[in-house]
């Protein structure tokens, strides 16, 4: 696993002071400026954080996961990743992506063999079915992210549609759980930060969670929302 960082910059204390508002202020800056909007993995629309993205292939390399679930496909440029990444790790897999529309879905990403677009909510009980099924045909762990609609309440249906068909070991990351002060748009209402917070309060021992690669890169777009299912 990766070291937890934050207490450990030798290099950083010997060579660099830091205020230790760097991390927020280049998150804030990322996010306000849209960069996310104009992010691209091979040529499709990615919305996401290179940090992020960077640290989600270290993560999956050591999972060796066989089953990738995202919810909220967008472009496709997040699932063509996922699937990208999955080749060249070697091990057989599949990627299942599910989003209410796919007016947005390129071409590029959607004749990917490697990976099931479904057009559904994300909350829909046909969905934990498809993944019941996925997970018999690609025995082994699941990584499965959330980036759909990053309301509180739907987020929150979403874990507890997970809670069944994750088991110790699966990865979940929460997206977006920086919104709503988290540290950007504080005007936004509870979102995934809050979801997750509440899912905890409901269910306290079903994941542990992964500070060290939250906290490797400085800032994310899913802070507390690194999990590991116990
Ligand atoms: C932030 S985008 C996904 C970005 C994509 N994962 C990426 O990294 O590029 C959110 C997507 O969630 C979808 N969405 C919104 N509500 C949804 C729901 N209830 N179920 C599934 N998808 C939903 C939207 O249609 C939109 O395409």
């Amino acid at each position: 696993m990766a070291t937890d960082r934050r207490d450990t910059r030798l290099f950083s204390q010997l060579f660099y002071r830091s205020r230790g508002s760097e991390p927020e202020e280049y998150a804030k800056w990322y996010f306000n400026n849209l960069i996310w909007q104009d992010t691209t993995w091979m040529g499709v629309e990615t919305y996401k954080s290179p940090c992020d993205m960077w640290n989600y292939q270290e993560i999956l390399t050591q999972l060796q996961p066989s089953l990738i679930i995202e919810f909220g496909t967008a472009f496709g440029g997040s699932a063509l990743f996922w699937a990208n990444v999955m080749r060249q790790i070697g091990r057989p897999f599949k990627v299942l992506s599910v989003d209410i529309s796919h007016s947005l879905l390129r071409p590029e990403a959607r004749r990917d063999p490697d990976v099931e677009f479904v057009k559904s909510s994300s909350a829909a009980p046909e969905v934990a079915e498809r993944i019941k099924q996925l997970r018999k045909e690609y025995p082994g762990k699941v990584w499965a992210i959330l980036d759909s609609d990053h309301s509180m309440d739907h987020v929150l249906a979403e874990m507890k549609l997970l809670r069944p068909v994750l088991t110790a070991g699966d990865y979940l990351v929460v997206e977006d759980s920086l919104l709503n002060g988290h540290p950007v748009a504080p005007e936004w209402g509870p979102g995934p930060y809050e979801a997750i917070k509440a899912y905890e309060k409901e269910f306290p021992n079903d994941y542990t969670h992964d500070t060290a690669r939250e906290y490797k890169f400085g800032w994310s777009f899913s802070p507390y929302g690194f999990l590991v299912r116990n």
